[in-house]
């Protein structure tokens, strides 16, 4: 079986004379003896394609025989009647491509073998006590019997390889992120039509994460964000519990996982198909900074432009609607339209929503952008019920618009165009 093109490149970037050890994502309990439902590791299903618990990848490219190890729970029959099959030992080789594979339960005393006369070991400290605790017994023996083996000299964060890896997408990569894209705008797109005053924010829910279920989706990329009026002023609410009202807005951020891949939309309508005057008069400070920041995008441009745009506009939009009062560069200098956008920009997008991959370069400076990064662009503000000073009508707003922008060459390509944003767009659809 040909090497995955993660595997091969990950072998290539790491030192001579090291090995990465590289862990699933643990099962977690949600209460008593049940469990929620499984969500393997990103960096470890990137690399390896299996998506059980209990597995280990151990990656030594400078080894003469078994370069690409991994560690699984052994077929069981009685275990997979209940819990479902695993792939197995035997199942590891031929349908995950190890060189080699063993039981995970012989992990522990072949560590010694594993890491003997590596430079460096390539382990993400932090994440699994037991293993961390593991590792250093491991090393301190090794220092004892220093006659008989060799000792790692560092341990460093494979993190620092992978995520730059995950940040800059392949051709595959981005097909499987555009699907997952296209769920999220078809399950926005339903929920603009089905919408009515009297029905429940958990309906709404339920509405969107049919689609994306119904779509092949495996499960929503966070917590899905349903807030109808001033709920929307909150920024990661998920009660969705709230009946919606005529004349409420209605912000609803949601995203589909796909083949491990995220999307995340937001969108903001009326329930009942037309904004007010004073809704339209937000929604448009909103809409032209996410249209100003998306055309933006490209390679070369950085997080902190796009951020000092954003600020820009929805400052001086504050000032325009009267939330605000005074000069706008000073108003941005001291922070205090932090009151009504209280986020930044946008972030990286990948198989965690919040993608990995390093917003600064090594000297600190905010990091250009480059084709195969696909990031979010989501401006917002919000008016809180009971902010003061601040004009009636406008009280209980909250607007998010949210696109997914893959950078490209010569530009950029939104990922999400397919959902309506412009107040003529929603209008029109949701008066059908
Ligand atoms: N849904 C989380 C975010 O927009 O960043
Ligand atoms: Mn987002
Ligand atoms: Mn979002």
């Amino acid at each position: 079986m040909p090497r995955r093109p993660q595997l091969a490149e990950l072998m290539r970037r790491m030192e001579p004379r090291s090995v990465a050890i590289i862990c699933s994502a643990s099962e977690t309990t949600r209460s008593n003896d049940t469990e929620y439902r499984y969500r393997q590791d990103s960096d470890f299903y990137y690399l390896t394609g299996c998506y059980e618990p209990e597995a280990i990848a151990v990656v030594a490219p400078g080894a003469e025989q078994d370069k690409y190890t991994l560690f699984v729970r052994p077929r069981d029959a009685e275990r997979e009647a209940w819990e479902g099959r695993r792939a197995g030992v035997e199942g590891a080789v031929a349908k995950y491509g190890a060189d080699a594979a063993f039981d995970i339960k012989e992990f522990k005393e072949k560590l010694g073998e594993i890491i003997n006369g590596a430079r460096n070991v390539y382990y993400r400290l932090g994440t699994h006590a037991e293993l961390d605790r593991l590792l250093a017994r491991q090393i301190g023996l090794m220092r004892l019997r220093s006659r008989l083996f060799r000792a790692p000299e560092a341990i460093t964060d494979p993190g620092v390889l992978l995520h730059e890896m995950r940040l800059v997408k392949s051709e595959a990569e981005i097909a499987i992120m555009q699907q997952a894209a296209n769920i999220a705008a078809e399950a926005h797109t339903e929920a603009m039509r089905q919408v009515r005053p009297g029905m429940f924010e958990y309906e709404i829910e339920a509405l969107i994460e049919y689609v994306f279920r119904r779509r092949g989706a495996s499960a929503p990329a966070y917590t899905t964000i349903i807030g109808g009026g001033a709920n929307a002023t909150v920024l990661h609410y998920v009660a969705n519990a709230a009946q919606l009202r005529d004349g409420d807005l209605l912000l609803i951020d949601a995203g589909a996982e796909y083949q491990g891949y995220a999307s995340d939309i937001t969108r903001t309508f009326p329930v009942i198909g037309r904004f007010t005057t004073a809704q339209r008069e937000v929604y448009e400070v909103v809409l032209e900074t996410q249209l100003a920041c998306v055309e933006m995008v490209k390679p070369g441009v950085t997080m902190e432009d796009l951020n000092q745009r954003a600020t820009t506009m929805l400052t001086a939009g504050m000032v325009r609607l009267g939330l605000l009062a005074g000069d706008v560069e000073k108003l941005i200098e001291e922070k205090t339209y932090k009151k009504f956008y209280m986020h930044t920009i946008g972030h990286f997008l990948g198989m965690d929503v919040h993608d990995v991959g390093s917003y600064q370069t090594g000297d600190g400076q905010s990091r250009p952008l480059a084709a195969g990064i696909i990031l979010t662009i989501e401006p917002g503000l919000y008016i809180a019920a009971d902010a003061e000073s601040v004009p009636d009508q406008y009280r209980g707003i909250g607007i998010r618009i949210e696109d997914d922008v893959l950078v490209t060459a010569g530009g950029h390509q939104v990922l999400t165009s397919k959902v309506p944003k412009e107040i003529e767009e929603i209008e029109k659809l949701m008066a059908r």
